[in-house]
Order: structure tokens, then C-alpha cells, then sequence
């Protein structure tokens, strides 16, 4: 039992930048733009911020004591915590991080073929063209085949260990990605469209959008999905990290960094996107269309353009693996702690069975869409509520002993902390899934006229 708490991480930014790497992904390249774009521009991002500073953050740095204070995998940490009612909290957090991923690695085969398609053979020159080349990316052997590539490299760097695989990656990569995405932003800042693309769809407001269903829905799916907590990850992270630690801060960087990047994503974005006149594009959006819209721009302005897109795209591939580890680690850790099983057996099975389960969402959209819908929207929030409640309320004295053992985080900074998780983020949370769920099944029994 237990040999997930052998391994460890070599140092104290390492598991930051780890921790960044599994927030830092394609939700905020792709996501984080298509929602605002949809709903209400500012407004959204108004909203988006005040969930991630006040439900995400206490959520995180609870998901993060939980992993630490019990050392167990997301599995069992639950009911190390708490007992054995809690079991099925632990099985919430493999199947909905191994459905996540199964979706997620169909995404990462789109942003891999799209990279491949840029470098070898250019850019779509119009709308029309873009279309005919994503429908062959997203569908039939094109996807299935990014998508295989996309899990075996996942697979590869779990299977490699905490320090050799994971923590290596996210060293290198990190850094670098942001390094690039603010190259990118200050380019895409001198473009003619630039002031009125932050205009439309980042400083646009409108009030009405806050009582909107859909806007709220996504600026809670949003947030949680792109901090990733709520359903284990950060947790299984978290078991390998030093007692001495201080929590609160880093998940303070760990989520200012996530939302930089999708600031500077929208930046990079929005300016393209209006200079080339395709801001219609956008906000009919499906899950597709930036990688509709972003390349037809680019596509339009020769060379530069190009090497555009191919920076844009590798990086966007280096977020998704950096993210797409941190899913993979809540199964791999869970046999390794309850089943005794090598990492690398560990990494190998589960990699294959996440691979089978995404093949439906592979090769039919819709399937894919109802899987992030359902997993990436309601049942990792759920998870979210379920954190805040066991920390809050039936775990607070461990909460509080493991804050107070790190010597480091004031007993007054944990108290406030524990405040927020047991009167506000449940709460709120439940207030957002219900919402969520609500307008779910309004759009799931749709019927078009
Ligand atoms: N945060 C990542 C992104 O924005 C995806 C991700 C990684 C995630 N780990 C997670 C989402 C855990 C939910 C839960 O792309």
C-alpha cells in the first residue's frame, strides 16, 4: 500500500510549475476565448474572475492539503480523511478525471494535427477551406490518430515518474510557453484590429449578461476546469509534496499564472480575429472555431503569419501535455496506492483504456461536446462542492493541524481560509451546479422548430 508517498517532488517550484502545467492548457487557449466571446465579452470575464479568487482558490488549497495530509492517492484520500463513507468521493475523481482526459485527448489531436498541417503544408486561405480542412482533421482516422499519439506521449511521461517525467516537462516547458504567448500578444497588439478586438470581446460590458444561465454555466465550467480542481488532480500532485510547503501561497501563483494565461490568450486572440474580419466567426462558436478562425487569419498575411501559427500551435500542444499528465495521475496513482501496481503498468493500462473510452467522442462531435458538458461542466463542479464539504466541514481540524505543521502559513490566513470553505464555496458552488444542471437540460431537450 502506499507507494505513491516513495516518490516526491525535487523542489518547491518544481510542484508550482508542475501545478501550473495541469492548470495552463488548451481550456485557456481555446475555452477561455470562446466563452467570453459568447458571453458578454467583460461581463464573463468579470464573472470568471470573481468564481476563480473566490471558490477555486479556497477549493484548490483544500484539494491540495487533502492530497498532502493523508498522502494517499485521490482514490483513498477521502476516506483516509474522513472514512469510509467517503469511498465513492474517491471514485468520482477516477472516472470523471479519466473521463475528462478521454475527451481532452481527442482535443490535443486536433491541436497536433493542425501544428503538422502548418508546418508541412500551410494555412487555409479562406473560411471555406478552413472548414473543409478541420472536418478532416476532427473526424475519422485524421482524429483517432492525433488522439493515439496525444495518449501515448501522456503516457510516456507519467510512466517516466513524478521527477523524471512530470516535473521535467513542466520545467522546461512552462517557462517557455509563457515566454511565447507574450511574444505573441505584443505582435498581435500592433495588428489594425487590436483596439477594437479588446473593445468586443474583452472590455465589453453588459449587465444583463449576469443573469444570463448560460454565461454563469460557463464562467463556472470555465474557472474550474481552467484552475483543474475539483476532481483529484492537484490532489494527486499534492501527496508528493514536502510538509514544509506553503500552500496558500503557491496556489495563489498557481492560479494568478493559469488566469494570466488566459488573458494573454484573449489577447492574442481577439486582435487576429477582428483584423481579419472574422468576429462573426467566433461568436457563432462552436469547440472548433478557433481553430477555424485563428488560422484562416494568419493564413491571410503570408510567412509571418505562419510562423504565427506554428508557435501558437506548438506551445498550445506543449499546454495540453503538461495539463493532460495531471489527469492521467489520478488513475495511475490509484492503482499504484490501492493495487500495488508499477507506475509504468500503471500508466500503459490506463493510457489504453482512457484511449478506447474517447474513441466515440473521436469521431462523433456531438458526442464530445455532451462529454465535456457533462464531465468538464457538471460533475467536476460537483467534485469541487464535494472538497469544500470535506474539508470545511468533516475534515477541518486536519485542515487546520496540516496548515499549522507547515510552520509557515498564519493560523489567522488558515482560519479565513476555512471560513470561505465552509460558508461560502458550497454555497456558491451548489448555487452554480444547480444552474448549470438547469440550463443543461434546457439545452439537451432543445428541440430546433
Ligand atoms: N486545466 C487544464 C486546461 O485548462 C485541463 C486540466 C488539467 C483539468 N487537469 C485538470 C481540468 C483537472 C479539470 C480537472 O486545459
Amino acid at each position: 500500500m502506499a507507494t505513491a508517498q516513495k516518490e516526491s517532488w525535487q523542489s518547491g517550484l518544481g510542484f508550482v510549475l508542475a501545478a501550473s502545467g495541469s492548470a495552463v492548457g488548451l481550456g485557456n487557449l481555446w475555452g477561455f476565448a470562446y466563452r467570453a466571446s459568447q458571453g458578454g465579452g467583460g461581463t464573463f470575464v468579470l464573472l470568471y474572475v470573481l468564481i476563480v479568487m473566490t471558490i477555486c482558490l479556497p477549493v484548490l488549497v483544500a484539494e491540495m492539503v487533502l492530497g498532502r495530509s493523508t498522502g494517499r492517492s485521490p482514490l483513498l484520500a477521502p476516506v483516509q480523511a474522513a472514512g469510509r463513507a467517503w469511498q465513492p468521493m474517491g471514485w468520482l475523481f477516477v472516472v470523471v478525471s479519466c473521463g475528462i482526459l478521454a475527451f481532452y485527448g481527442v482535443l490535443m489531436g486536433w491541436t497536433g494535427q493542425t501544428l503538422l498541417h502548418a508546418l508541412q503544408v500551410g494555412l487555409p486561405s479562406s473560411m471555406g477551406e478552413a472548414e473543409l480542412f478541420f472536418a478532416g482533421i476532427s473526424g475519422g482516422q485524421s482524429a483517432i490518430a492525433g488522439q493515439a499519439v496525444s495518449m501515448l506521449l501522456t503516457a510516456v511521461v507519467v510512466a517516466a515518474g513524478v521527477q523524471a517525467g512530470i516535473e521535467r516537462l513542466s520545467r522546461m516547458a512552462l517557462p517557455m510557453l509563457f515566454l511565447l504567448l507574450v511574444v505573441l500578444a505584443v505582435w498581435a497588439s500592433s495588428l489594425p484590429g487590436a483596439a477594437e478586438g479588446y473593445r468586443t470581446f474583452l472590455l465589453r460590458w453588459d449587465s444583463q449578461e449576469l443573469f444570463n444561465i448560460t454565461t454563469i454555466r460557463n464562467a463556472f465550467t470555465q474557472a474550474f476546469f481552467s484552475v483543474g480542481t475539483g476532481i483529484g488532480a492537484i490532489l494527486a500532485y499534492s501527496a508528493y509534496l514536502n510538509r514544509k510547503a506553503p500552500i496558500p501561497s503557491e496556489a495563489v501563483a498557481i492560479v494568478g499564472l493559469d488566469t494570466a494565461v488566459g488573458l494573454l490568450a484573449g489577447l492574442l486572440t481577439f486582435p487576429v480575429v477582428i483584423s481579419f474580419g472574422l468576429g462573426d466567426a467566433v461568436s457563432g462558436s462552436t469547440i472548433g472555431t478557433i481553430f477555424l478562425s485563428l488560422p484562416t487569419g494568419l493564413g491571410s498575411i503570408g510567412l509571418t503569419g505562419r510562423i504565427v501559427a506554428v508557435t501558437f500551435f506548438s506551445l498550445a500542444y506543449l499546454a495540453a501535455i503538461t495539463s493532460s499528465v495531471s489527469l492521467l495521475e489520478v488513475p495511475v496513482a490509484a492503482l499504484m496506492d490501492r493495487c500495488n501496481w508499477s507506475r509504468r503498468n500503471a500508466a500503459w493500462v490506463s493510457a489504453a483504456v482512457i484511449f478506447v473510452v474517447g474513441l466515440p467522442a473521436a469521431t462523433d462531435l456531438n458526442v464530445l461536446g455532451t462529454m465535456d458538458d457533462l464531465f468538464g461542466g457538471v460533475l467536476l463542479i460537483a467534485g469541487g462542492l464535494l472538497i469544500a464539504v470535506l474539508m470545511g466541514w468533516f475534515a477541518s481540524r486536519s485542515f487546520l493541524e496540516d496548515l499549522k505543521n507547515s510552520g509557515i502559513t498564519p493560523p489567522a490566513r488558515a482560519g479565513i481560509i476555512l471560513f470561505f470553505l465552509r460558508w461560502v464555496s458550497p454555497l456558491v458552488i451548489a448555487a452554480g451546479l444547480l444552474i448549470s444542471v438547469v440550463d443543461l437540460i434546457g439545452k439537451w431537450t432543445y428541440v430546433p422548430r
